[in-house]
């Protein structure tokens, strides 16, 4: 018996060693994605002939110099498409190498699969049959840390964000062969930061500063205060070690290829990823051999943990995009939420929002949560909610309020937020007392959250959302004074065309809406950009926009702000009660929230470039031009009412801000803006 047993074993061991020869022989890739969903392909088709003859052209070209690859081949609905990028600083040798093991690789791992995508170190390969040129692809990605800790995680993060946003700049600037940049710079306690960014260089200068902008927002979530650290998507990735892990080289000087990165073991995949090659093998024997399973799980394991081990310092981390939630583990009971909210009794009211009322409630686990009643007035049928809540439920970024859940019975739609316990912006930028716990540190840093929360919103590929109500009573404010976008996706929870980018249903708020969208319902990014100037100016000045009063000028804050701007005397606009903070700062902020506000729609920057003009002082801002002057009170009798009352500027909650959310008869606003 002892013999019978001892012989399988023997044998696995020998076939285990034998996959990871092999994977040692093939390096593997640092991840890869097939992408199922994409379709197949039959062996012998014509769709395979063509990604061959593509991938062999991709191998032997001669004209990857840039590093950049990208052809297509084949007729319509057999037409192939592939992409190929070496990292900036490897020499075309090393290149042609790395898109030889990727070609072989990626077509072995996903077999059969029309659309695939493969990272190595030094390259990217990716083929589709839809057409992925000159578009921005936010997905499928991954990240990766170093598991080395940072001692002064504060300053550490602050030399690292300079150096991230001016390479970027300098990245996003190169031209259609490459869009690369690397440097270093010296960070806290002698040690040296090393970053690199890069786009596929047939994106605009815009996309790439938003592709790499919300990559680098990833970095809390991918490796807070870690020594190194990545984030790699289809169409950008950026880098950062304390050591030099790309060789600090121009490609117009000749140098000796790129070495292989040492930090990182060839066959990493092989052991993270489903797909690994060892564990095919180890399938095939335990189906033969069942009561050896359990022992070559073992020895596996063993195995695994010895390779881990020894390659302590990186991991890889999925942001999985094929893991949708279902369903069921975001509906709730209605029975639930009544016990939560204490039957929506009067005490757990926290307010009234636009689109209904909202109560705090506690779980049965002892979890706080905000719960929104809405007014049944949608149109929408149940299981077009449902799915809409489900899209905007896997938007997740530390500067949006989480969405947890959903309840749908009888005519009751409820949706569960997280609880963001230190109410809104506006119960403490419009009081007079409560204004100075945020100095001028805080408001910058609330400015900074709310634009990378916009960015995440209007770039991520899955679904563009465009909040279309942003404003001072929509920015949740936690413990930590973080602020948290709230009622975004609520247009598509109502509506289900959000697409059309046309509607003669407004949502939105007077005094933040732009013009083009309060007058004919013409929405895109750049209105929500518009209400994001607003609110900048607001922070600064602790004015509501509808009104202000200082001296002889009265008037809505842009006129007031522009006139000062003008004149030279812009910091008459900040609030007196900012005492700390550089005046720079201040005004660049000024600067930034008057481009925001343009009256035309192409001037007016997008929010990843705010990001970036926020974060890098080498960016040069161009110089605003007259804002758009939209509130009259002479245009919009009906609406004269609380927002319009200079007795309530100042002294503001959320019952104050109305939300509008009325068909807007477009006759009734006729009038041109004022000049
Ligand atoms: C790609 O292939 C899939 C599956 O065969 C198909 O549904 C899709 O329409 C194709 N896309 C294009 C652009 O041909
Ligand atoms: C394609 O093949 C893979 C396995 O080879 C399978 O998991 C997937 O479901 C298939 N996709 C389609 C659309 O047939
Ligand atoms: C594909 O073609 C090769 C040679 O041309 C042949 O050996 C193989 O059997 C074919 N496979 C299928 C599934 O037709
Ligand atoms: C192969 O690459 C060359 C450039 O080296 C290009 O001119 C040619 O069109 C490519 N052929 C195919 C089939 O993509
Ligand atoms: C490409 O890879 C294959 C197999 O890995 C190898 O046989 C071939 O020589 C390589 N070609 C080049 C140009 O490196
Ligand atoms: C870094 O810190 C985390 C938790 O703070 C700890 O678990 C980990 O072991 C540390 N890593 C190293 C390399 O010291
Ligand atoms: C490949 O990229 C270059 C530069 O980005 C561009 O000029 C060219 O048109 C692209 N080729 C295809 C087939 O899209
Ligand atoms: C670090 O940066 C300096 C210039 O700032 C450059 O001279 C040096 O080569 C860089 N070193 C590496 C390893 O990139």
């Amino acid at each position: 018996m002892a013999m019978v047993s001892r012989m399988p074993i023997f044998l696995c061991i020998l076939v285990i060693l034998i996959s990871i020869s092999q994977s040692n022989a093939q390096p593997g890739f640092l991840y890869h994605f097939c992408i199922n969903d994409k379709g197949n392909y039959s062996a012998n088709s014509t769709y395979q002939n063509n990604l061959n003859t593509l991938l062999s052209n991709l191998s032997s070209n001669t004209q990857i110099d840039y590093g950049f690859y990208n052809f297509s081949y084949g007729q319509e609905s057999d037409r192939v498409n592939a992409i190929g990028l070496c990292r900036g600083d490897v020499k075309p040798d090393a290149c042609r190498i790395c898109f030889n093991d990727s070609k072989v690789l990626l077509t072995q791992l996903c077999p059969n699969q029309k659309e695939a995508i493969g990272w190595y170190d030094n390259c990217m390969l990716r083929y589709s049959n839809r057409s992925i040129f000159n578009t921005m692809e936010a997905l499928p990605s991954f990240s990766m840390r170093n598991h080395g800790n940072t001692t002064d995680v504060d300053q550490f993060n602050q030399v690292l964000r300079t150096l991230l946003y001016s390479l970027v700049g300098q990245g996003s600037s190169g031209d259609s062969r490459h869009k690369f940049a690397a440097a270093n710079v010296s960070g806290p306690g002698f040690e040296t930061i090393y970053g690199l960014v890069q786009c596929t260089p047939d994106l605009s200068e815009q996309e790439c500063t938003s592709c790499l902008v919300d990559a680098i927002s990833e970095i809390p979530r991918c490796c807070d205060s870690k020594k190194g650290g990545r984030v790699v998507r289809p169409s950008c990735n950026f880098r950062y070690e304390t050591y030099p892990f790309y060789t600090p080289t121009n490609v117009a000087i000749p140098q000796a290829p790129a070495p292989k990165v040492s930090a990182l073991p060839p066959s990493s995949t092989d052991t993270l990823s489903p797909e690994g090659k060892s564990n095919t093998s180890l399938i095939v024997i335990a189906i033969v051999v069942p009561i050896i399973a359990f022992v070559i799980l073992v020895i596996l394991i063993l195995i695994y943990l010895r390779m881990r081990r020894s390659r302590e310092h990186i991991e890889v981390e999925l942001e999985n995009d094929d893991e949708i939630r279902s369903a069921e583990t975001l509906q709730l009971d209605f029975s639930t939420i009544v016990a939560a909210t204490n039957n929506f009794s009067d005490a757990n009211e926290l307010g009234q929002g636009g689109f209904g009322p909202v109560y705090k409630g506690t779980l049965s686990n002892g979890k706080e949560v905000a719960v929104k009643r809405l007014s049944r007035n949608s149109l929408q049928g149940d299981i077009e909610f449902k799915n809409e809540v489900l899209l905007v439920a896997k938007l997740q970024h530390r500067n949006l309020v989480k969405l947890l859940g959903f309840c749908l019975e009888r005519s009751e739609r409820l949706l569960v937020y997280e609880f963001v316990p230190n109410k809104s912006l506006d119960f403490f930028i419009f009081d007079q007392n409560r204004r100075a716990q945020l100095d001028w540190e805080k408001r910058y840093k609330i400015i900074g959250g709310i634009a990378r929360g916009l960015v995440y919103l209007h770039e991520d590929s899955r679904l563009r959302i465009i909040h279309r109500d942003l404003k001072a009573s929509n920015i949740l404010l936690d413990a930590e004074m973080h602020p948290k976008i709230s009622d975004f996706g609520m247009a598509r929870l109502f509506e289900v065309d959000q697409t059309q980018g046309n509607t003669s249903r407004i949502v939105g708020t007077f005094g933040y809406m732009a013009p083009e969208y309060a007058m004919h319902g013409q929405f895109s990014v750049k209105s929500d950009v518009f209400s994001f100037g607003v609110l900048i100016l607001e922070i600064v000045s602790g004015q509501k926009n509808s009104w202000v009063c200082k001296g002889e000028n009265a008037g809505d804050l842009l006129t007031f702000t522009w006139q000062n701007w003008r004149g030279g005397t812009a910091s008459n606009i900040v609030d007196p009660t900012i005492t700390d903070g550089s005046r720079n700062e201040i005004m660049r902020c000024i600067h930034i929230a008057l481009l925001c506000v343009q009256e035309n729609v192409a001037d007016r920057p997008t929010m990843a470039s705010v990001v970036l003009m926020l974060n890098s002082y080498s960016v040069t801002l161009p110089l605003p031009s007259l804002p758009a002057f939209f509130i009259d009170s002479r245009s919009f009798p009906a609406i004269q009412s609380e927002e319009y009352n200079p007795m309530a500027a100042g002294a503001s909650d959320e019952s104050n801000a109305r939300s509008v959310q009325e068909s807007i008869n477009e006759a009734s606003i006729t009038e041109p803006f004022p000049r």
